[in-house]
């Protein structure tokens, strides 16, 4: 799939916003209802604690607003909002919701694509400017706690609730898209799966073997495309699901886990809103400069997987 193709009409980032539930799970809680321990999770997994609560509509509102306010823009001026998740509080319209709770006028959509959700809301929201929106919303929020088997040691410790959201705004220039990738394989959907309404039922294992693959493998597409290497990065924002998958995938494309950007360890498993969340903690800790090239990767239910390279700040200072 492409690089960005010459002339396209560029988008940057220009707001983020984040909101997780005051309600904190650690470990310990969990141990207190389930045969299961805080060393075992965090051993396995790299969670220590998470949070739960809300509604997917309500995170998603509270992190939109945040990163409207931060770009400085009156809501009705935005053109677009895209909202990624996969537990949804309705079955249809969230988006709209969250449109007609910030006050917006413009066309929103859901999206659905598990894990890999945020990947794909971002690459259609830059495809939206590419075709002459000014500015869109991108929005991942999760309430996967209320998809989780609770009784269930499996996946109880990994799911959790939280939202992340981007204001995406055209520019002069090339813009900061680079280049990109969006895969599946519904041959997999077994492994990790939910009928509608929960619980998720996964193969962990063979889910670990398969995220690494093909996180991987997105990754090296995307720089391919780009014509940049590794050492080109300077943070990979990954979907967060376990600290192993992470460490494995960025141990095989040769990025030091110092170039990661993990906020695992407090927010568990977010699906849609895990890569928001995470770029989001490093843009609030200063890690990203303009010219930086940031790599998110992303993989999911379905199977799914999707990456991109951006140039922050986009083309033209770089
Ligand atoms: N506490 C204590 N013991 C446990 C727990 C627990 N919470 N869960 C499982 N165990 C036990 C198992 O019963 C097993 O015991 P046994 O050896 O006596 O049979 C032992 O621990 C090992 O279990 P495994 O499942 O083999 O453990 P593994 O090292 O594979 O870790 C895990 C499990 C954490 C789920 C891992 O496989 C994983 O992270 N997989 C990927 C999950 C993932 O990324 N999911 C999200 C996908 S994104 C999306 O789209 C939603």
């Amino acid at each position: 799939m492409p690089a960005t193709r010459p002339g396209a009409r560029g988008a940057v980032v220009s707001g983020w916003g984040t909101a997780l539930p005051e309600k904190v799970i650690t470990n310990d809680e969990l141990a207190a209802t389930m045969d299961t321990s805080d060393e075992w999770i965090v051993a396995r997994t790299g969670i220590r604690e998470r949070r739960i609560g809300g509604s997917t509509v309500g995170l998603a509102v509270e992190a939109g607003r945040q990163a409207i306010e931060m770009a400085g823009l009156d809501p009705a001026r935005i053109d677009g909002v895209v909202l990624a998740t996969t537990s949804p509080d309705e079955q249809w319209g969230n988006a709209a919701l969250v449109q007609n709770e910030l006050g917006m006028r413009c066309g929103a959509f859901d999206v659905n694509a598990a894990c890999s959700g945020f990947m794909y809301a971002l690459i259609t929201a830059h495809g939206m400017i590419a075709m002459g929106a000014d500015r869109v919303l991108v929005i991942g929020a999760e309430t996967l706690s209320r998809i989780t088997d609770w009784d269930d040691r499996g996946t109880a410790p990994l799911f959790a609730d939280g939202a992340g959201a981007l204001v995406l705004e055209s520019c002069e220039g090339p813009g900061q898209l680079l280049a990109w990738e969006l895969d599946a394989d519904g041959s997999a959907l077994s492994i990790l799966r939910s009928d509608v309404g929960g619980p998720i039922k996964m193969e962990g294992k063979e889910v670990f073997r398969r995220a690494v693959r093909i996180m991987v493998d997105s990754a090296q597409k995307s720089m391919r495309h780009a014509g940049v290497t590794a050492d080109d990065i300077a943070l990979i924002v990954p979907h967060q699901a376990n600290i192993r998958i992470i460490d494995a995938a960025c141990e095989r494309l040769g990025i030091e886990r110092e170039r990661a950007a993990v906020v695992l360890d407090r927010t568990g498993n977010t699906s849609s809103a895990s890569i928001p969340l995470a770029l989001a903690d490093a843009l609030d800790h200063g890690r990203v400069k303009n010219g930086d090239l940031v790599l998110l990767v992303g993989f999911g239910g379905g199977m799914t997987a999707g990456s991109c390279i951006l140039r922050w700040g986009g083309g033209l200072d770089a």
